[in-house]
């Protein structure tokens, strides 16, 4: 297609299959709905929105929430469809020709395409054993690369390791330039970035409602940063950016905010359990983990072969072993007991 840049034409697009399948544990998704009486208040909420009418230029109601859950002034947040979307605008802001981006490796693929789109350099930090973070590397990384952004994902996805809080403070007085934690699945482990916050003036923590909040589907993320910072990746959104309906429920979710907690609470004694059983299967190296999922090396044959073998018995995981130094290796989501008993019997019976 010689009507696009030759680097986007180039590009593998990141891609989902639709695939229904019993036990869906490929995406890092709640394995539990919004409650039905919750849902009725959402669909409450949601009649209350004049549709008729363009929502107030400036996002408050939502900002407004998060900033009286996290003890941080409303200008310090900015609400995004997804933090992907957030990401997006980030990579779009702050990098370009020039500016380079220094992320983890393997981590999230789709890191790499949104520097590509933005036309920017990308250079990576190896993990230790190509699962865990390596401080010290980090640090002669930004002195060695000067990068514009140095994007950490903690905890990181897929590996499921997490940057060492005390480690971070040093990383962000040693970065030239933005330091943003990717925190998606932070709600699953004990650290966060946000103690940083708002004496660190070049770092900027994103949060999504996809995976502790359950709302995947309501497309729901933020950023909290300092207000200068905000106003900067701001200029790199479209005006009304979210819908008022889908930052009615995110307010609603955070009123009910001790559901979510306790459903985190209940899937992190589940996801124990599921590396303890899956620790017990012969020719499978488990991984610890930090966030909703686990990462997995089976000792023998393809991920793609494991993958397959899976799904026919009706248990869809991720195969990331295209990623680099995941030769081997599969993605499980922690489920809800019942899909995880499922997914270690399907492995067992896989592996055996
Ligand atoms: C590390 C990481 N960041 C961001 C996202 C995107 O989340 P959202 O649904 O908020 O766009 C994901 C989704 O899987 C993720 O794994």
């Amino acid at each position: 297609m010689s009507f696009f840049r030759p680097e986007v034409a180039a590009l593998k697009a990141y891609a989902m299959a639709d695939e229904a399948s019993l036990i869906k544990v490929n995406q890092n998704e709640a394995p539990w709905d919004w409650p039905e009486d919750l849902k009725a208040e959402a669909a409450r909420v949601a009649a209350a929105v004049a549709f008729n009418r363009y929502p107030p230029f400036e996002e408050k109601t939502l900002t407004e929430a998060l900033a009286k859950r996290w003890g941080l002034p409303p200008a310090s947040f900015l609400v995004g469809n997804g933090s992907n979307e957030l990401l997006q605008a980030l990579f779009l802001s702050a990098l370009g020709p020039g500016r380079k981006v220094l992320v983890p490796s393997p981590t999230f693929s789709l890191y790499r395409q949104l520097a590509l789109m933005a036309g920017a350099p990308v250079a990576e930090v190896p993990l230790k054993d190509s699962v865990a973070y390596k401080p010290e590397a980090w640090i002669k990384a930004v002195r060695r690369e000067k990068p514009a952004l140095c994007l950490l994902c903690s905890p990181n996805n897929p590996t499921g390791a997490a940057y060492p809080d005390e480690a971070l403070g040093d990383l962000i007085t040693e970065a030239p330039g933005l330091v943003a934690v990717d925190e998606a699945y932070a709600e699953f482990a004990s650290g966060t970035a946000r103690a940083f916050l708002p004496k660190q003036e070049n770092l900027i923590v994103l949060r999504t409602f996809s995976k502790a909040w359950g709302g995947a589907g309501l497309r729901l993320g933020y950023a909290m940063a300092s207000p200068a910072v905000v106003s900067q990746v701001r200029k790199a959104l479209l005006p009304y950016n979210v819908s008022p309906v889908t930052a009615c429920l995110g307010v609603l979710a955070l009123k009910n905010a001790p559901l979510f907690e306790e459903r985190v609470r209940s899937l992190v004694v589940e996801r124990g359990k599921l590396i303890e059983a899956l620790g017990r299967l012969p020719g499978l190296t488990v991984f610890p983990s930090q966030a909703n999922f686990v990462l997995v090396r089976v000792a023998k044959g393809t991920a793609a072969e494991r993958f397959l073998a899976l799904k026919k018995r009706g248990v869809l995981v991720r195969d990331v072993s295209h990623l680099a130094g995941l030769e081997r290796c599969l993605r499980l989501s922690v489920g809800s007991p019942e899909e995880n008993k499922a997914q270690v019997n399907a492995l067992a019976e896989v592996m055996a």
